[in-house]
């Protein structure tokens, strides 16, 4: 008898299949046992009643530990108390991978147990549900952009100049050349693929050396990021609320089930629907200035300033146009007030924050070549970002998008690590 998959068992009910997966719990009374078998498609009971199986099925049953892997063979039943609406009634059993003393209990771990058993903490519905709605979400991204007419480009991970600061860089020494770095951003690189395809963007692993130990940090973590050639700031604000509220909406759509196992209150997501409110930072500092806050007009925005200004809210709130001094060297200068730059943050509701960072990009050669000067970056480095505004210099803006940082909101978690198979956190490296 060939195998099927659990999620296949309703379109065989009165049939007799065959099974196979990890063993989720099992009990027994001594005369009839209940076996919860996992598969990586779903989950169902397989009930053994000793008096209808052959004695060297019952006895075999002993095998069936947490997490081991087995085969059950049996007959499909429709259940409706069954959250899948089926249960096997079993007929056979055959350990194919033993499991002695697994290590995650049903029980309550400590955070740091469990990532040290990440390797085996994945199976838990918890996670498996996480892993679901990270996977939706990336498929969001990558149609939403197809859709709005982007090309993806990918950009490269080992990089010679900086591209964001040069505080958080990982460096490696590269042959002959010197330095190479972990790429922080592949900004630059689809910068210059705009120039060729208009609407770009990449999606891929950046690094931040973040000496930090908060919950919105990891020191490797997957970006998004878009750049259009004629976009100012302004529709790059429209292009991310656009963005952000059909990512979540199929997320809702799609993956409602393991919101729920997650107790995500889905009705907070419901209502992440574009347009979304926009304050210019100057404003944001008198507001918090009025609110009884010290913040100092050119100072940046800290996790709980956000935090309060995103107080109250149901959707995210656009911040724009902060001081050049808190922002990378990239940004156009505002030409309204030039101590500024045409740039947004995206703070998330719920106290979640930034989940978005982006900007209109300084166009003009000179002032870009100061602002390079000024940040004490090297300047032979740039010289090939330099030559898209010495050949047809064009408006472009774009934004990078955390999926980590989008993945904790929309699952209502409280830190970043459970949202990536792998978490790299400055206390970790292993599994
Ligand atoms: O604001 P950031 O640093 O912007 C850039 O890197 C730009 N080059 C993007 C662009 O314009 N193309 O980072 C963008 C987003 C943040 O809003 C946040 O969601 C996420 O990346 N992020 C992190 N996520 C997890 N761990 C970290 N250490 C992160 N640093 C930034
Ligand atoms: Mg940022």
């Amino acid at each position: 008898m060939n195998y099927i998959t659990i999620d296949e068992l309703p379109r065989h009910i009165g049939e007799d299949v065959r099974l196979r997966g990890w063993v989720r719990r099992f009990r027994s009374s001594g005369k009839i046992s209940f076996l919860v078998l996992r598969d990586g498609t779903g989950e169902v009971q397989c009930v053994f009643v000793k008096n209808e199986v052959s004695e060297e099925t019952w006895a075999g049953l002993e095998d069936a530990s947490h997490e081991a892997c087995v085969s059950v063979a049996g007959l499909v039943r429709a259940d409706d108390r069954a959250p899948s609406g089926v249960e096997l009634t079993a007929t056979g059993f055959e350990l194919l991978g033993a499991s002695a003393e697994y290590p995650i209990q049903p029980k309550e771990h400590g955070v740091d147990f469990l990532l040290e058993k990440r390797h085996l903490w994945l199976r838990s519905a918890r996670q498996i549900a996480i892993m679901r709605v990270r996977d939706e979400v990336i498929r969001a991204i990558h149609d939403f952009l197809h859709d709005d007419g982007f090309t993806h480009v990918d950009t490269p991970i080992l990089t010679g100049a900086i591209g964001e600061s040069a505080g958080t860089l990982f460096e490696t020494e590269y042959f002959d050349h010197g330095k190479a770095y972990l790429a922080q951003t592949g900004q630059l690189y689809v910068e210059a693929a705009a120039a060729a395809l208009g609407k770009v963007y990449c999606f891929g692993p950046t690094f931040r050396a973040e000496k930090s130990k908060t919950r919105r940090h990891l020191t490797e973590f997957w970006m998004v990021e878009p750049e259009a050639a004629w976009m100012d700031s302004d529709q790059n604000m429209d292009l991310q609320e656009r963005f952000v509220s059909s990512i979540i909406q199929r997320v809702v759509l799609k993956q409602r089930e393991q919101l729920e196992a997650l107790d995500r209150d889905v009705s907070k997501l419901e209502a992440i629907v574009a347009p979304f409110d926009r304050m210019s930072y100057s404003d944001a500092v008198d507001l918090l200035q009025k609110q009884g806050s010290d913040i100092e007009w050119g100072s940046d925005l800290g996790a709980a300033h956000e935090a309060q200004l995103v107080e109250g809210r149901e959707k995210p709130l656009f911040v724009y146009d902060y001081p050049k001094g808190a922002k990378a060297f990239y940004m156009k200068e505002n030409p309204d007030d030039p101590r500024t730059v045409k740039c947004d943050d995206m703070l998330a509701p719920e106290g979640y924050g930034e989940v978005i960072g982006g900007s209109q990009r300084e166009d003009d050669y000179d002032k870009l070549l100061s602002r390079i000067r000024e940040e004490g970056l090297p300047e032979d480095t740039y010289d090939w970002y330099l030559d898209l505004r010495r050949h047809g210099t064009f408006t472009h803006s774009g934004f990078g998008l955390g999926v980590e940082r989008l993945v904790t909101w929309i699952c209502g978690l409280d830190h970043l690590r459970e949202t990536i198979a792998f978490p790299r956190m400055m206390t970790r490296i292993t599994p």
